[in-house]
């Protein structure tokens, strides 16, 4: 594993969960910032007979990714380790292909952000599930996590109609 703790600090966690949970907390950086920008994307320029409804559904989700990357970060130079966020970063590290840019329909977008928030939930429930972060991180992560269900939830609703 990458050398993940860059600065020293009385915070006592065990070295191997500082470790684990800078890495998460980095991935999951790039992974929250990459979304979102796609979120507005999609926000921006969706067509079609659910404009408003979907349109104006996206931007607390844009928020609240937003808001979730900046725990992350913090919580990462908490630890001792250092945040990346930086778009050479997060487009090296995101878990996702490039959003398409020939897509115009509600429909199109709505299934272009349900393959996202998807690996994205996922990524977040294993490594909870892996238990290998320290306590306060997984915290994070498990309503980070709730978040991201509600919002696939959603967006699934929308395209089952
Ligand atoms: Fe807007």
């Amino acid at each position: 594993m990458t050398k993940q703790i860059v600065h020293s600090t009385l915070n006592n966690t065990k070295d191997d969960q500082k470790q684990e949970s800078i890495r998460l907390l980095n991935q999951f950086l790039s992974d929250f910032l990459a979304l979102a920008l796609m979120t507005k994307q999609a926000h921006w320029n969706m067509r079609g007979s659910n404009f408003i409804a979907v349109h104006e559904m996206l931007d607390p989700f844009n928020e609240k990714l937003l808001e979730w990357s900046d725990t992350f970060a913090e919580r990462a130079v908490q630890l001792g380790g250092a945040a990346y966020g930086t778009p050479t970063v997060v487009v090296d590290k995101m878990s996702f292909s490039p959003y398409p840019l020939d897509i115009s329909s509600t429909t199109d977008h709505l299934r272009a952000l349900r393959e996202r928030y998807a690996i994205l939930a996922n990524a977040v429930r294993e490594a909870i599930d892996a238990g290998k972060a320290d306590p306060d991180t997984i915290d994070f992560l498990t309503a980070a996590s709730e978040d991201l269900d509600k919002y696939l939830w959603f967006i699934e609703a929308h395209l089952e109609a």
